[in-house]
């Protein structure tokens, strides 16, 4: 066992979450949300998206959501953009982090961004290049890494290769997202095994979707390949908007219990990051999906 005493815990709730609900969450909502988030002690919460608002209406108001935040010092609010348009609407609002997304799957990078892979990277090599004149950080998302919704089984020297071409670019972090939620443990470790020959493990996170209820024992066999940074969702929000049927992302709270139970630091409040999620659940209007988060409340109620 290679686990780290401490993982950082990067919240994707106000953005993963909230891109993919039906009815869109007031601008005020989604601020409120965020700040309940990095007052709980949360190091990253990505604040929202610039992308194209035909494309996900849900986040067409970033703009007002980031000016509407009250920033914590220390606390990063990245947001995530798709092209040169998308940073400089990003540094008009005052973004001083990014994430940029790249898939590994053809078919998905066209059904999410319109375009091929190659297409894309060079996108992205023009918001890095941006970027890195600004002094702005930025990570890299590469979706599919254990499956697409539309081409099945995805090769993890394939995701290694895009991986590898973020890093390239300036993406000071790489985010492996499974976002249909397939993957299984041992699977999860041979893609790190595979990745990590490329790109060093401590510039990878992983963004686990839990639609099969893997996530958590996916996480934890990752992490015992050294993986440090873990992405979450509060109350297990969210999806993607282009992975029909795929499932929010981890919830926090589950991450939290199990780190904390591990002894590993988060340097995060469990109980804040819970009322967090009944907080916009009961704006949603429904019970957050973390288990964790469920089991606190009939507790309480006990
Ligand atoms: P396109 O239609 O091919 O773009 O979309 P275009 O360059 O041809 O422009 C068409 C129109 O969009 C123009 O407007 C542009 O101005 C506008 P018009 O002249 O027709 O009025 N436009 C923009 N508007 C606002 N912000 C922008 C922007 N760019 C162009 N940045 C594009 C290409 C990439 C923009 C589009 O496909 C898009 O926005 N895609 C984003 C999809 C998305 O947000 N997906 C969810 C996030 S990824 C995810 O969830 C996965 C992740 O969680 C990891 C995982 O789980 O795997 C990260
Ligand atoms: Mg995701």
């Amino acid at each position: 066992m290679r686990i780290s005493g401490r993982v950082r815990v990067v919240e994707v709730g106000p953005r993963d979450g909230l891109q993919n609900e039906s009815q869109p969450v007031p601008a005020d909502t989604r601020a409120e949300l965020i700040e309940r988030l990095a007052d709980a002690g949360l190091p990253v919460v990505e604040a929202g998206s610039f992308v194209s608002a035909k494309w996900v209406p849900q986040m067409a108001d970033t703009a007002t959501v980031l000016a509407g935040v009250t920033r914590r010092p220390g606390t990063a609010y990245p947001v995530l953009v798709p092209n040169r348009e998308g940073y400089g609407r990003a540094r008009a609002a005052g973004a001083t982090e990014i994430a940029v997304f790249a898939a590994a799957s053809e078919t998905f990078s066209h059904r999410n961004t319109n375009c091929s892979i190659e297409d894309g990277l060079d996108r992205i090599a023009t918001v890095c290049d941006a970027a890195r004149d600004d002094g702005v950080a930025v990570r890299g998302y590469v979706s599919c890494v254990m499956g697409c919704p539309y081409e099945g089984d995805v090769p993890p020297d394939r995701v290694a290769r895009v991986a590898e071409r973020l890093r390239a670019l300036g993406c000071a972090e790489i985010s492996l997202g499974d976002t249909i939620g397939i993957g299984t443990a041992g699977q999860a470790q041979r893609l790190i095994d595979t990745v990590a020959r490329l790109v060093p493990v401590e510039c990878l996170a992983a963004h686990f979707h839990d639609t099969y209820g893997q996530a958590l024992a996916n996480l934890l066999a990752v992490m015992e390949k050294g993986i440090a940074v873990v992405d979450s969702a509060v109350a297990g929000l969210g999806g993607c908007p282009y992975a029909p049927g795929a499932a929010g992302n981890v919830a926090t709270e589950d991450v939290l219990y199990m780190l904390h139970g591990l002894d590993v630091e988060t340097g995060v409040d469990l109980d804040a990051v819970a009322a967090a999620g009944v907080f916009i659940c009961g704006v949603l209007q429904r019970e957050p999906a973390s288990r964790v988060s469920q089991a606190m409340a009939a507790q309480m109620q006990a």
